[in-house]
């Protein structure tokens, strides 16, 4: 394996691969200093580079050759080299650059998170509480689609849409047969199905997973609750297409809805099945793990179940023998 490379970013090194991401070095250390990723997706090859949103000063480029590099750059598309020093939150170019690029993605965004499924757990919700400014200077109209009918399981929200193309890297490394993309260029470039096919295989349902704003959403989940008021719970199955590996929503007893499992950074650890996401929603359908770590700054970790097993899980004998592991567990504990 070839020698690592030293990288200091906001003032901490870290000693990482030949060809490591800034980003993904940054993911290394952990904590405030990741530049935040509104396109990059680690499991999705090829993303990276549409939003702006990682970008970072790199205020030396090598031990070999210390300039600093002219412009700020995306730390998703930019290698590390030797002896790098990088600025994310201790540069103020790079957030006062953040608060235009908000405002760039807020431009045709509506601000309907109050009715927006995505609320509590979208990106740009994030960004804009953290770089967004009160008024926009955009004096133009705001983009309109026609409505677009993607099928029964997922809903499709053109003017959320932040083009970040990770739907459309789903449809094409993760499904048979690319069903839909963006058309358009520029202004009028928006998401489609071709001839509006509906999306129909097994694992199409990671759009919603991937999207990180509430420009597709899970139809079977619509209106049913608010995010932060549903319980986190990790659960697996002997599924045949995928792993099988979830986290199921609950509220009281009953599942609202089934997702991949997301990690510190909003990615999935596992891509799911459309069965497992969609059609599996009884508590007798999975064996329940535990509660999901849920990062305490989100308003998801407000109200989630400590405990378990949960109560629907006492009252059923077959459920009881299902999950006999974690009744130990919890009784330990
Ligand atoms: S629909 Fe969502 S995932 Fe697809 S390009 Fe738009 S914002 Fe990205
Ligand atoms: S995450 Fe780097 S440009 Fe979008």
């Amino acid at each position: 394996m070839s020698e690592k490379v030293k990288v200091t970013i906001d003032g901490i090194t870290i000693d990482v691969d030949p060809g490591t991401s800034i980003l993904n070095a940054a993911r290394q250390i952990g904590g405030d200093i990741v530049p935040p990723a509104m396109c990059y997706y680690s499991k999705l090859e090829g993303s990276g580079g549409k939003c702006r949103t990682c970008l970072v000063k790199v205020s030396k480029g090598s031990e070999k050759d210390p300039r600093p590099m002219p412009k700020l750059v995306a730390s998703c598309r930019t290698g590390v080299m030797d002896g790098m020093e990088v600025q994310n939150i201790t540069s103020p170019e790079v957030i006062e650059a953040r608060k235009g690029v908000v405002e760039i993605l807020l431009i045709n965004h509506p601000l309907d998170c109050p009715v927006c499924d995505q609320a509590g757990e979208c990106h740009l919700q994030d960004l804009s509480y953290e770089h967004g400014v009160a008024n926009t200077r955009y004096e133009f109209e705001r983009r309109t689609f026609e409505r677009i009918d993607i099928g029964d399981k997922i809903q499709l929200h053109m003017t959320r849409c932040i083009l970040c193309y990770r739907c459309v890297y789903v449809a094409d490394q993760l499904t048979d047969g690319r069903q839909h993309g963006i058309l358009g260029r520029g202004d009028a470039s928006e998401i489609s199905t071709y001839i509006e096919k509906a999306i129909d295989n097994d694992f199409s349902g990671n759009v919603i997973d991937v999207c990180p704003v509430g420009a597709l959403t899970d139809r079977t989940f619509r209106f049913k609750n608010r995010v932060w008021f549903t319980k986190p719970v990790d659960a697996h199955r002997d599924c045949p297409t995928c792993k099988g590996k979830v986290t199921l929503w609950y509220k009281g007893e009953e599942v609202l809805r089934v997702t991949g499992r997301k990690d510190q950074f909003g990615e999935v650890e596992d891509f799911i099945c459309n069965t497992c996401r969609f059609e599996t929603k009884n508590t007798s359908d999975w064996v329940i793990e535990g509660p999901r770590q849920i990062a305490h700054t989100s308003v998801i970790s407000a109200n989630h179940y400590e405990m378990l097993p949960l109560p629907v899980i006492k009252q059923n004998q077959a459920l009881i023998e299902a999950n006999k592991i974690e009744f130990d567990r919890a009784s330990k504990i």
